[in-house]
């Protein structure tokens, strides 16, 4: 027999998107990193296709937020592009153009019952800071992000109620400075890296701070990947290269944003390697004074960690303290090669349980890209998605035995709404609830749309 998997009252069924996967090149607005990153070094893109190709949700927002009212989805979230708002980053100074279309693109969410979580940096550094200063290297930039998001609430903070200072801050620092996937493509630049990553933190906390001094009536939050280490035995060697992959992957930004210092045990080993960040002494209490009042979650696949041999890298990496391996039972999505394994979604709640029992959270992305999903287009003309439902079902199951044992998650996003482009992958992994044809810009609703939307009217599923 079925059961009926009830979530919350008020639980948001929604989706994500950012501003730079989506909006492309329309429109003014300044360079950012990925933009000279393609203009430079297009053979780094998958089939040569980079952020000038997207859904054009810049021309077509009106269409979407109606499209994805018939999906069901009643919350989203996109990001505020820097360097569309802002016209002189110095200063801060928003763009007439840049307001106009954010106010737009508010106006007609609101019109379709579509509550918008605005995020502020979604990683997008304006090139300009970049090449002058140095990015997220620089304390300066970090000044000036807060200028930034000081300039988006006082434009939207009172149309937008909820908003998050950055979405996956740890890409940035694992990307650009340890393993070379995002600009500026560094690797093992280990000391540089925990400096980026203590300056998102600052940044976050000093836009935190902004949005306070306002007195929005709002709420604002940060977006950690989370991808939970499991040891491959409980021996404490195995044990304890799965505690420092946490830490250093998301306990760092989790810890210190929701309860206002690092853990101890990361910034110990961190200083004993001689890499630890430099701090101003004022920081402290600033970070403590400015935590967040929610926190999102990305969670796609899970971490399988073991003791570390020995250290071979140059320079500093943080898996000198574990090493990956292959669990044998481990169920792969081929097109990614992304373990899926649905139950640590459960484990991360219960986590989020544990160590941050006073913040509520959400689900902010999850959702499984696949190739050429053309394969599985039916007579009628529609993707078939069905192995996008098994996913999102076999999540949510688990999700929903967690939020019965007490974790206090208020939604689940799907990424993506509709099919995006995206930093490594350009096109070739679809998320989309809402297939896009980029020869027209034609907009399907896939299966997995048809079944999100029912899911999110009964607000829950079948068993
Ligand atoms: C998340 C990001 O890490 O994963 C998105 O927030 C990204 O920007 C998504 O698109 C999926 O990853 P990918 O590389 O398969 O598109």
């Amino acid at each position: 027999m079925k059961t009926f998997l009830k979530f919350p009252d008020g639980f948001w069924w929604g989706a994500a998107m950012s501003g730079p996967q989506s909006e492309g090149w329309a429109g003014k607005r300044y360079e950012n990193i990925m933009d000279t990153w393609y203009r430079t070094r297009r053979e780094d893109f998958f089939d040569g296709v980079g952020p000038d190709v997207t859904s054009d949700f810049f021309h077509r927002f009106e269409e979407d937020f109606r499209r994805m009212k018939e999906a069901g989805i009643h919350s989203f979230r996109t990001s505020v592009q820097w360097t569309r708002l802002i016209a002189d980053f110095e200063t801060g100074k928003p763009d007439a153009q840049g307001v106009a279309f954010y106010r737009s693109m508010i106006e007609a969410a609101k019109k379709n019952g579509i509550e918008l979580v605005l995020n502020l940096h979604h990683f997008d550094m304006p090139t300009i800071l970049f090449e002058r200063y140095g990015g997220w290297e620089s304390r300066h930039v970090v000044e000036l992000f807060a200028k930034f998001a000081k300039t988006a609430f006082e434009c939207f903070g009172n149309d937008v109620r909820f908003w998050t200072t950055f979405n996956e801050p740890m890409v940035i620092v694992d990307g650009g400075y340890l393993y070379g996937y995002h600009y500026p493509g560094l690797k093992g630049e280990g000391r540089r890296g925990v400096q980026v990553l203590y300056h998102l933190c600052l940044a976050s906390a000093m836009a935190v701070e902004q949005y306070r001094k306002l007195g929005l009536k709002g709420k604002i939050g940060l977006i950690v990947n989370v991808t939970p280490a499991y040891s491959k035995s409980n021996g404490e060697a195995d044990q304890n290269a799965a505690r420092f992959f946490d830490w250093f992957h998301w306990r760092s930004f989790l810890d210190v944003s929701i309860l206002g210092r690092f853990p101890e045990e990361l910034v110990d080993v961190l200083r004993r390697d001689g890499v630890l960040w430099n701090a101003k002494e004022e920081d402290e209490a600033l970070l403590m004074a400015n935590r967040i009042d929610f926190a999102g979650i990305n969670y796609y696949h899970p971490t399988r960690v073991q003791a570390p041999d020995s250290i071979t890298e140059t320079g500093w990496l943080p898996d000198r303290y574990y090493a990956h391996y292959d669990w044998p039972q481990k169920r792969v999505n081929a097109s990614k090669n992304w373990e899926i394994f649905p139950r640590a979604l459960y484990d991360v709640a219960m986590a989020m349980k544990t160590l941050y029992p006073d913040t509520p959270w959400f689900v902010s992305e999850c959702g499984i890209g696949v190739h050429d999903e053309e394969r599985f287009r039916d007579p009628e003309g529609v993707i078939d998605d069905a192995y996008r439902i098994a996913f999102f079902e076999e999540h949510l199951e688990w999700l929903h035995q967690a939020i019965q044992e007490g974790a206090d998650c208020f939604g689940f996003h799907v990424w993506a709404a509709l099919d995006c482009w995206s930093w490594n992958n350009a096109y070739r992994n679809r998320y989309g609830l809402i297939e896009v044809d980029l020869s027209d810009q034609r907009r399907t609703m896939k299966r997995s749309g048809t079944w999100y939307r029912k899911v999110s009217m009964r607000n829950g599923l079948e068993k």
